[in-house]
This record gives structure tokens, C-alpha cells and sequence, in this order.
């Protein structure tokens, strides 16, 4: 079962935000094993002044082939959330993303299911499907932490397969900034 002290604890990272790994179409194959077609991914993002979606179908390469059909997005610089099927399963994950430090991100998870009949194998089904979730959850946050603990940005060296990076950047610098150690974030 999830406890509750893993639910309010949230996954601590030692960085500044990750958001924009999403954005990052190779990775979600190389790293999280998702096999999908990413031709012409940029041309299928919707945008808005302060968001960004976009869908793909795939397959877990790593987890028999399972079939997805994702929807994912970001909002703002504090906020993920991705809807669809795996295997067929309906579930919604959202994601919020706190600063607590300077060069502290904390993840939390709200994990959301179809709501069961009531009936005791039906609770069971959900308590199951919570449970895989939040595992999935965090198995992506340690697939992504050594790489988020090592990468080095450097802005000028992006490539042309980096456009909706550079766009989502675009957004971020854009988006109004209120938090309070905001002077003290790089
Ligand atoms: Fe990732």
C-alpha cells in the first residue's frame, strides 16, 4: 500500500526544476523505454503562453511490449500531468513540483483511477492499480536522476532536434516568477 508519509514526503531531487526533461522526446525512449513514433513531434505540441501537450502511442520495450496512449503536459514550471492507458488501464497522474531550497525539487504524486463498483475485488483492483502507478512514478524519477544530477545546461549549444526545448525555455523565461527564493535559483 502507499502510506501517507510517502504521498506528503513527495521524491526530493538536487536541482532546480526538471520539466523540461519532457520535452525531451529521445529521452523517453533511451531512458523510460517507450517506443513511439516522434516524427514530426513538434508540429503535434500544443501551446499556450504558459503550457504545452502533446500525445503519442507506444510501446514499453522493457515491460512486454505493453501498448500506451499517452497525453502529457506541462504547466507553468510547477506542474506535469499525463492521462491515457497502459495495457488498456484508463489512469491520470498529476505532478506538482515544489522548490522547498535553493537546488531542492520535490515531487508529488496524484494518482487517479477509474472509481470501482465498491465491491471488495474492486477495491482490491484500485489499491493494485494506485500501487503500480506510484511505482511507475518513481521508478521514471530514478531512470531520470543520475541524468538530472549530472547534465550541465549550457544555453547556445542546442541542436535542431531541440525546438521544442528551446520553445518550452522561451515559455519559462517568459512566465512570471513569484517564488521566494527566486533570487537564489539558477
Ligand atoms: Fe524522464
Amino acid at each position: 500500500m502507499i502510506s501517507t508519509g510517502d504521498l506528503k514526503k513527495g521524491i526530493s531531487l538536487e536541482l532546480d526544476g526538471q520539466l523540461f526533461t519532457i520535452v525531451d522526446w529521445q529521452h523517453i525512449k533511451i531512458v523510460h523505454h517507450v517506443d513511439f513514433d516522434s516524427t514530426n513531434m513538434f508540429k503535434r505540441v500544443k501551446w499556450t503562453d504558459h503550457s504545452m501537450e502533446y500525445s503519442f502511442r507506444g510501446r514499453m520495450t522493457e515491460a512486454n511490449d505493453e501498448e500506451v496512449d499517452y497525453n502529457v503536459g506541462i504547466f507553468g514550471t510547477s506542474m506535469f500531468h499525463i492521462h491515457g492507458t497502459r495495457n488498456g488501464q484508463w489512469f491520470a497522474i498529476l505532478t506538482a513540483f515544489g522548490l522547498p531550497a535553493p537546488g531542492v525539487t520535490q515531487n508529488y504524486f496524484s494518482i487517479g483511477v477509474p472509481k470501482g463498483d465498491g465491491s471488495p475485488d474492486s477495491n482490491a483492483m484500485i489499491a493494485f492499480l494506485h500501487q503500480a502507478l506510484f511505482q511507475m512514478g518513481k521508478k521514471m524519477v530514478a531512470e531520470d536522476r543520475p541524468i538530472l544530477h549530472t547534465l550541465k545546461y549550457t544555453p547556445g549549444t542546442m541542436t535542431k532536434s531541440d525546438q521544442a526545448l528551446a520553445r518550452y525555455l522561451d515559455l519559462v523565461r517568459g512566465f512570471p516568477r513569484s517564488h521566494h527564493s527566486s533570487d537564489f535559483i539558477h
